[in-house]
């Protein structure tokens, strides 16, 4: 019975897989639609860039048109520039209702000249409390990086201009839940977490450098579309999908990459706070 079904499954997902969908176009209009702040949130130049901006009425938002489940979901950022104290650009992916999956990207802003934090985080079922804080070996206001997400059935890959900066692993062997039934869309807001956000809400935002802005452009999906309320993605596939990201893995030179950076620009893990595990660390540490 076990081994039937799992055939029947493995079949499933395998015609589930061959309908891939490449999201290739430069139109952010097509994937994106602005969905708070009020004409803060602005997609412009014939749809190539999209602006998200700040002040002390409100922030801004957007999010994704399609849901995905899986996906490799790169997006070009340029944060707030000068100084950012206070403000939070935070770009993640995420499923609806109480027991929710979302993976996390946050850019903790500073005072001119300080470094941002690239803050990151998983959920799944609801349960997060997995960050892990990054400095970045770049600055991120002054140019356009790369942020990327690779979701498969084993892991999840965050990546900066194609460094991997960190590796969240499928440990459901080890009674973890992994997102991976949840179809999530992506979103990303502008907004105002003077609170906790820098040295630990110490620094306050400047509301005379008001209005922040922060800039998306070149946003590439090779994902699989949840298309509404079907359990199979939609093959509306315009160009033959090289799904090598599905079962992607970090070889060597990623491995090397990503303890390079966790060796020299991580300042936070949650798998290493002895203080807040007294008890002992989540199990996904040991295989993570
Ligand atoms: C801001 O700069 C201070 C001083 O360098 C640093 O301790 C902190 O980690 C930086 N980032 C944030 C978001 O607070």
């Amino acid at each position: 019975m076990a081994s039937t079904t799992m055939s029947c499954c493995v079949l499933l997902i395998f015609i589930f897989l061959t309908s891939i969908m490449v999201a290739f176009s430069g139109d952010l209009n097509n994937d994106f639609e602005i969905t708070w702040g009020d004409g803060r949130a602005k997609i412009i130049n014939n749809g190539e860039l999209l602006t998200l901006s700040l002040d002390k009425a409100s922030g801004s938002g957007f999010q994704s048109k399609n849901e995905y489940l899986f996906g490799k979901i790169d997006m070009q950022l340029k944060l707030v520039s000068g100084n950012s104290a206070g403000t939070v650009t935070a770009y993640y992916l995420s499923s609806k209702g109480s027991t929710w999956d979302e993976i996390d990207f946050e850019f903790l802003g500073n005072l001119s000249g300080d470094p941002y934090i690239l803050h990151t985080n998983v959920f799944s079922q609801g349960k997060g409390n997995r960050e892990q804080q990054f400095y970045l070996w770049f600055d991120p206001t002054a140019d356009f990086h790369t942020y990327s997400i690779t979701w498969n059935p084993q892991r999840i890959i965050f990546s900066v201009d194609g460094t991997p900066i960190r590796e969240f692993k499928n440990s459901e062997s080890i009674g973890v839940p992994f997102p991976k039934n949840q179809p999530m869309r992506i979103y990303s807001s502008l907004w105002n977490a003077d609170d906790w956000a820098t040295r630990g809400g110490l620094v306050k935002t400047d509301w005379t450098q008001a209005p922040f802005t922060a800039s998306y452009r070149n946003f590439n999906a090779e994902a699989c579309v949840w298309s509404s309320g079907a359990s199979s993605c939609a093959s509306a596939s315009t160009s033959s999908a090289s799904s090598s990201w599905l079962s992607q893995e970090l070889d060597t030179t990623g491995q090397d990459r990503l303890t390079w950076v966790q060796k020299n620009y991580m300042i936070y893990n949650y798998c290493t706070d002895t203080k807040r595990f007294p008890q002992g660390f989540p199990p996904e540490c040991r295989t993570n």
